[in-house]
């Protein structure tokens, strides 16, 4: 049997940076073919060559898609071709409909006149056989991002793809989105459709894969069967050493309370009756690591961003920052108190894709570098330079644009962003996602020193094994209600999932 897919030794330069060397990769038809590596290996820009985002003349080498040499222009050539891609980064138009993002371009149409009805019946129907809950007629900007993820499968899907190519597609939603998903592809496996498939989370990699080809500085280092590999083996393979315990053995000696917080309520935006926190109190000393466990939609993120003065919606309660009483009404009040919080979603929230890594790293510690009005370009150079070799960004300069990073790097970025205010109290939201194992052990090491240092930080995380690793303590939320708290020595996987269920 011939693959259908076929790239022969292909290359790709951005100024300064061999992004992809001489990659050899192939996909035969019904196979599921996972794509790893570190941040910044190349695996976004190799699929980007498949899906004619950037144009053949562009790149060095060959596309054979069933035995023929492709030269794609655009996304809407390799479509044809059979090639469907949801990206790493979502794509949709939020102020569109469901219906009409999955057929953007493509509307059902007689004589130039888009046919709504059958727009929305056929929307519906692929949205159905997803299993899929959502009115075709929604905004897409009123769905969560997770959803907003299963959206961009349906549009992939209605394109009857014999190529799709899935890069990230996990790292936004719930465990039971993930099983949702992967029911789909397994179907779509049985179809014949072949699957690349871009993922850090080598646990979904195993259960699905076929073959694994692990990139590593825009080189293939291997293709192999998943069979012949193990978990450990492919890390090995991908950061080119052996990575231990990705954790550091962690022993803080914790400071006077940083941040309390008292009777915390959120209430939810559409619906002002409605509690996404339930009188939450808790608080959290200097050094010290707290975790904050919990299912997705248990009201983790509200609870921060409550505290931080980001929460759209009505809150009360109580904030001390070292004793003292603050009011705290947007977020330049939380940074002027001495917080700073990572967002989950650094699209929306984090960075400014267009941007220089400098300017983003310095946008929130502005003051603090440059003097109240004066900015000096020279010293916000040096800062951001030193907070990347810290955290090992993988870029050239801090004039790099932000946008042209990995999207790892782009992680590293906005937490160095937050390091140079110089906070007390540091939130950090879903810290590691998308982020690879090595860059994550450095991440780790780096809240580790944090702590260390005295600072106060409070993580939300969706891994398990991240809350456990790193936190001193742990509390866990349950519709919005506070539901367990455990030390380091007493939380368990059972302990906090049965807490995190509602069984406690
Ligand atoms: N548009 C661009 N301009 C300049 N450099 C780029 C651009 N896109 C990617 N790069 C660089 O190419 C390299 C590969 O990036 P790519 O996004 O393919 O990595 P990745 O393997 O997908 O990483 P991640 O797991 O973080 O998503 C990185 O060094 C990145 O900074
Ligand atoms: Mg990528």
């Amino acid at each position: 049997m011939n693959p259908i897919l076929e790239m022969r030794a292909i290359t790709k330069e951005f100024p300064g940076v061999k992004a992809l060397d001489g990659v050899t990769f192939d996909l035969y038809e019904g196979e599921f073919h996972s794509l790893v590596g570190e941040n910044g290996a190349g695996k976004s820009t190799l699929m980007k060559t498949l899906s004619g985002v950037y144009p053949y003349g562009t790149y060095g080498g060959d596309i054979v898609i069933d035995g023929e040499i492709r030269q794609f222009k655009t996304i809407r050539d390799s479509e044809h071709a059979g090639v469907a891609i949801i990206f790493q980064e979502l794509s949709l138009v939020k102020e569109l409909t469901v219906g009409e993002n999955i057929f953007l371009g493509r509307e059902p149409s007689k004589f130039g006149i888009i046919n709504w009805s059958e727009l929305y019946q056929k929307a519906a129907k692929l949205l159905q056989d997803l299993n899929l809950p959502i009115d075709p007629r929604t905004p897409v900007g009123n769905l969560g991002i997770g959803q907003q993820q299963l959206v961009e499968i349906a549009k992939a899907l209605s394109q009857s793809a014999k190529i799709l190519v899935l890069d990230e597609p996990t790292a936004a939603l719930t465990e039971s989105e993930v099983e949702t998903l992967f029911e789909i592809l397994r179907k779509l496996k049985s179809r014949g459709v072949g699957m690349i498939y871009i993922s850090h989370k080598l646990d979904e990699v195993f259960e699905m894969s076929d073959r694994i080809t692990v990139l590593r500085d825009g080189k293939t280092v291997g293709t192999q069967n998943a069979g012949d590999l193990t978990k450990d083996k492919v890390i090995a393979l991908m950061v080119g050493r052996e990575v231990g315990d990705i954790f550091p053995k962690t022993s803080h000696e914790f400071g006077d309370t940083a941040l309390e917080v008292r009777n915390l309520n959120a209430f939810d935006l559409d619906n002002p009756d409605k509690k996404l926190v339930d009188n939450v109190s808790f608080s959290v000393k200097k050094g010290e690591v707290l975790g904050i466990s919990g299912l997705m939609g248990a009201g983790r993120s509200e609870l921060l961003m409550s505290i931080f003065g980001a929460w759209q919606g009505k809150s009360t309660g109580e904030v001390l920052v070292e004793g003292k009483q603050v009011s705290i009404n947007s977020p330049s009040e939380a940074i002027k108190n001495g917080i700073g919080f990572v967002t989950e979603d650094r699209k929306r929230f984090g960075l400014l894709l267009e941007q220089p890594i400098r300017d983003n790293m310095t946008l929130a510690g502005l003051k603090k570098i440059s003097g109240a009005f004066v900015t000096h370009l020279s010293k916000e150079t040096v800062a951001a330079r030193g907070a990347m070799q810290s955290l090992k960004v993988k870029a050239n300069s801090p004039l790099t644009v932000a946008g042209t990073l990995s999207g790892g790097n782009q992680q590293k970025v906005v937490l160095g962003k937050w390091l140079l205010t110089n906070p007390k109290v540091l939130f950090l939201d879903e810290p590691t996602r998308g982020i690879d194992v090595g860059a994550k052990q450095e991440i780790y090491s780096e809240i580790n020193k944090l702590a260390k240092e005295g600072l106060a930080i409070v993580m939300v995380s969706s891994e398990l094994p991240e809350v456990l690793g790193l936190s001193d303590r742990v509390l866990v939320l349950h519709e919005g209600k506070l539901t367990g708290e455990f030390s380091k020595n007493e939380a368990t996987p059972e302990k906090v999932m049965a807490a995190a269920t509602g069984n406690h």
